[in-house]
């Protein structure tokens, strides 16, 4: 299946920290890949704006590398070109350097947008100069990147710059999680079909798990890491995005203040979450292979880098369906998925010997997007009715062949939205205050108890702990296999 692409408007983007790790890893890869796709425009321009004093050709050099080493896949017959369109300037976030010459090169009557691929603390100066210099227009864009806030007070804070100078419509908060396949899936098979939604409430779904592991550690960027954990690098965002879009209610229409005011209803409908209600864990050192104290570099961290909780959401529709929320690092595998756990037929017609299981539907996002639904059939051959349990599996793999299967980037899409203008895909600042007056609560019991995380080993699914919150309840977590 060849996938459709519809080119944007022309554009003039500003990368700034051009030069930075997400620039590179991300960003201008992804870039390249919608160039190859036919969606960027030949005159579209992206303009690398960063410290250091590169020429053009110099960031075009490091770009080439940065697409050979992390688009090793996609053709490289087209580079030169695209990285023609490609240009330089050395900027001073805190100081008038260079914004002059970035004014200069601004065209007129193209979209401006300008994306802050820079530490947060410099959010304010960036967003002050543009205006400042009369860089942006009404109609130019900002993009910024998590984290946003370390807790509520500095998201408002933070919010309450950025709107000095551009209104809510012109900012784009990105949570990449917003941007992957399966989770824009989510949304499709919620709302485009008749089958999931009269079953997707509390009078039939039990539970709802929500697990993102991943194999990584946190070395190379424990300095961060540390004052973070995973509740706020990981639940607060990404699995709160995955929460609301799971138990949100229909938006009158996929728009992107329709549908961001569902999901902030269920942020708001969430119940303060009880401490003996939430794991916390730390990966321990194995062999060779550093702890997360080491990792960390810091031998008396209490930081998580394991968390599982169960949430629950106080309005009719979820009222007793408790949702389970997981994520760790250094876990047995990278595993990102949703379980829909239904409950089980009032009445079983079938001995009590055979044996039942209740239904569920995986959503899976990483890898191997797709989604399987669990259904009991009767076992084959005579002697007798004894059921079984068996996948109903649709991998995108198997179902769109191998260009399907190559789906964009998370960042490729949200990129190429910002150009359109969507806004669907990004956090409104109500939003994410609202996540942040959640998470506070948990984050500040945390660090007055001054308790130590429970210790896990690297290649587990997380502490013991974390099955117990399942256990107490009679229900287990899905496996994360290897
Ligand atoms: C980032 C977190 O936002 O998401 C990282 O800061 C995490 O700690 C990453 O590893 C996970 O993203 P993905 O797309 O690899 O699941």
């Amino acid at each position: 299946m060849v996938v459709r692409t519809i080119p944007v408007d022309d554009f003039d983007l500003v990368i700034f920290g051009a030069t930075g790790d997400l620039a590179r890893r991300k960003i201008l890869p992804g870039l390249y890949r919608r160039f190859l796709a036919g969606q960027m425009p030949p005159s579209a321009r992206i303009i690398g704006a960063a410290r250091s004093d590169n020429s053009d050709e110099e960031f075009r050099k490091e770009t080439r590398a940065a697409i050979e080493e992390f688009a090793p896949k996609a053709d490289k017959s087209e580079l030169n070109a695209f990285l023609s369109q490609l240009h330089y300037v050395p900027i001073d976030a805190k100081g008038p350097g260079g914004w002059d010459s970035l004014k200069t090169l601004m065209r007129d009557s193209v979209v401006r947008a300008f994306y802050f691929s820079v530490a947060p603390s410099l959010f304010g100066d960036l967003a002050q100069r543009l205006s400042e210099y009369g860089i942006a227009d009404k109609n130019s864009r900002i993009v910024v990147e998590k984290p946003f806030g370390r807790d509520l007070a500095s998201a408002r804070a933070l919010n309450a710059t950025l709107a000095e100078h551009f209104a809510e419509g012109q900012i784009y908060r990105i949570d990449h999680y917003l941007g992957k396949e399966t989770v824009q899936n989510l949304m499709a098979v919620r709302f485009a079909n008749i089958l999931f939604e009269p079953l997707w409430n509390a009078q039939y779904v039990d539970h709802v798990q929500i697990t993102v592991s991943e194999t990584v550690g946190v070395g190379g960027r424990g300095g961060y890491y540390d004052q973070s954990g995973a509740m706020r690098d990981m639940v607060q965002n990404h699995l709160m995005q995955l929460l609301c879009l799971t138990a949100m209610e229909p938006p009158y229409h996929f728009d992107p203040d329709a549908v961001r005011d569902e999901k902030l209803k269920v942020i708001r409908a969430l119940e303060p979450v009880s401490p003996s209600e939430i794991v916390r864990g730390q990966y321990q050192a194995d062999g060779e292979e550093p702890g997360y104290l080491e990792d960390a570099e810091n031998p008396d961290s209490r930081t998580e880098s394991f968390v599982a909780l169960k949430v629950r959401i106080s309005n009719w529709r979820w009222q007793n369906t408790p949702f389970y929320l997981r994520t760790g690092k250094k876990m047995r595998s990278r595993t990102s998925e949703i379980v829909v756990s239904f409950k089980e037929p009032p009445h079983s017609i079938f001995d009590e010997s055979s044996q039942r299981r209740p239904n569920q539907l995986v959503i899976k996002l990483q890898p191997d997007e797709g989604m399987v639904m669990t259904v009991m059939i009767k076992e084959p051959g005579p002697g007798g009715m004894r059921l079984m349990q068996v996948p109903l599996d649709m991998s995108f793999a198997d179902t769109f062949g191998p260009d399907g299967a190559d789906m964009p980037d998370a960042y490729e899409r949200l990129v190429m939205d910002v150009i359109r203008g969507n806004q669907t895909l990004f956090m409104r600042g109500d939003e994410v205050e609202a996540a942040w007056a959640w998470a506070d609560p948990i984050i500040e019991a945390w660090d007055s108890a001054k308790t130590l995380p429970e210790p896990y080993d690297a290649g587990s699914s997380g502490p013991e702990e974390a099955l117990g919150l399942m256990h107490r309840d009679n229900r287990r977590w899905r496996e994360i296999r290897a």
